[in-house]
């Protein structure tokens, strides 16, 4: 299986990934990296491990959609099977989200459905919420809506502020996307409606 993921910052979670496939924890190739912003540190990330990088800028395209397309291209010539959002900062356009229905990942890092969009670690701590956490979903046309794959628990401390608790959330994202990915990789998820239930391997044979 081939895998591309999309990042547009640090890259922290393409990192994760790319050592649990380095590892041989996920069991598919990382064949393509593709950012729509030339500086994004995730692009330096994915040359040192050698994997291919795309940067698409954005400006030079009329649409979302034309710019969607021209990803969608490089994905079909490099046989993407599953594409990882990562700290992705564009919304995917209709086109790109039928194009590869249930076989787009996003991490999130808040428990969804609370807190979408942009921030959703300073929406959670400013809320006063206890307990917060990140996501791991398929992606859907309505942002921050598709079946959830995994979740996991962060308390907010007292003495937090944005940056201590995003470094424990990232923690967990850590944790959490590379197992979602390899339990997709594995053919071990299964949607049905909003749910999304983990079969076992066993469970397949019967
Ligand atoms: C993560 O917090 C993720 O939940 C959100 O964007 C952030 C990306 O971080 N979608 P990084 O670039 O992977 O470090």
């Amino acid at each position: 299986m081939n895998i591309a993921v999309f990042a547009s910052g640090d890259g922290s979670n393409l990192q994760a990934i790319i050592d649990a496939a380095g590892s041989g924890y996920i069991n598919a190739a990382i064949s393509l990296v593709v950012s729509d912003k030339g500086g994004a540190y995730a692009l330096e990330r994915a040359k040192k491990a050698g994997i291919e990088t795309l940067f698409m800028d954005p400006d030079i395209f009329k649409s979302k959609e034309d710019y969607d397309k021209a990803i969608a291209g490089y994905l079909k010539d490099k046989n993407i099977d599953l594409v990882c959002l990562a700290g992705y900062m564009r919304v995917l356009s209709p086109y790109f989200v039928r194009e590869y229905k249930d076989r787009i990942l996003n991490i999130h890092p808040a428990l969804l459905p609370s807190f979408k969009g942009v921030n959703g670690v300073k929406a959670a701590l400013d809320y006063g919420v206890k307990v917060t956490g990140p996501t791991v979903h398929f992606v859907t046309e309505k942002i921050d809506s598709g079946p959830i794959i995994a979740q996991s628990l962060v308390e907010i401390r007292d003495d937090d502020t944005e940056d201590s608790l995003r470094e424990r959330v990232h923690a967990e994202e850590h944790k959490i996307y590379p197992k979602a990915i390899k339990d997709f990789v594995e053919g071990t998820l299964e949607i049905k409606g909003r749910r999304v239930f983990h079969r076992s391997k066993d469970e397949d044979k019967n």
